[in-house]
């Protein structure tokens, strides 16, 4: 059985104060509301990360994620963190693949092969994120785009390292615009997601491969989008950043 997630990404917003009322408030929420099967997972800035940490303790429920990680391990990268300095500090998820990462610091597929490959060596989650641009999606050409960015950045993993990361397709177009995709739009690319998988590592791992979907994922709609049949959890930025929002987004599965 598939994980069902719901992850919050922060991006660059929340001072540490902030941060620790957020995640202090999505505790306090997710006691009695949340179905023990699903998986909260809180992506802040790095430097929130070791002071959250301290916070959880305890609540296996939530974990943290990172937004980002290098391609190296260690050296002369001024300004970098890598994997095993998020493990050495019981980070579990790393997103990688943002298109946020993609178009404003120039991350391509290739790239994004590296730094799934030292996430997943020092243990930590990938959760990769594809999707297409609105240019592309009107052109229809959005499920050959998708095909190419898993297939250049996910295919040199062995089965074992595939089964272990999860998927997001987060169409850019709908990413912090209120237009979300439909049902119909999202059900679709994550059948042709789980299909691609199918066919290089096998129905089995296919199956297990939880595909997140982001992009203006709202308590409103979120119901319906966890209810498509493919569709496992969300990525969800403008909305996890109230606590409220987040946690009705969480009981919507
Ligand atoms: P919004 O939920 O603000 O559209 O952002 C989605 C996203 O980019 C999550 O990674």
């Amino acid at each position: 059985m598939r994980r069902k997630i719901a992850a919050g990404n922060w991006k660059m917003n929340k001072t540490l104060e902030e941060g620790k009322a957020l995640t202090s408030e999505v505790m306090n929420m997710i006691e009695d509301e949340i179905r023990d099967d699903v998986k909260i997972v809180l992506c802040p800035p790095f430097i929130h990360l070791t002071t959250l940490q301290g916070l959880l303790k305890g609540k296996n429920q939530i974990s943290l994620g990172a937004q980002n990680c290098s391609e190296h391990a260690s050296g002369a990268y001024t300004g970098e963190i890598s994997a095993p300095m998020l493990q050495s500090i019981g980070v579990e998820y790393v997103i990688l693949g943002h298109s946020e990462r993609r178009e404003y610091y120039g991350e391509s597929n290739e790239l994004l092969a590296k730094k799934l490959n030292i996430a997943l060596e020092n243990n930590l989650t990938p959760i990769f994120c594809c999707g297409e641009p609105l240019q592309i999606r009107e052109k229809d050409m959005q499920t050959e785009y998708v095909r190419k960015q898993i297939q250049a950045s996910l295919f040199h993993l062995s089965q074992n390292d595939v089964a272990r990361i999860v998927i997001a397709y987060e169409p850019i177009w709908a990413i912090g615009t209120g237009k979300t995709a439909t049902t119909d739009q999202a059900q679709e690319m994550h059948a042709t997601i789980r299909k691609q998988i199918t066919e290089k590592y096998g129905q089995e791992t296919a199956n297990n491969i939880s595909i997140l979907y982001g992009g203006s994922v709202k308590p409103d709609n979120a119901k319906e989008l966890f209810a498509c049949m493919d569709v496992d959890g969300g990525l969800i930025g403008g909305a996890s950043l109230k606590s409220r929002d987040f946690v009705d987004i969480a009981k919507s599965f």
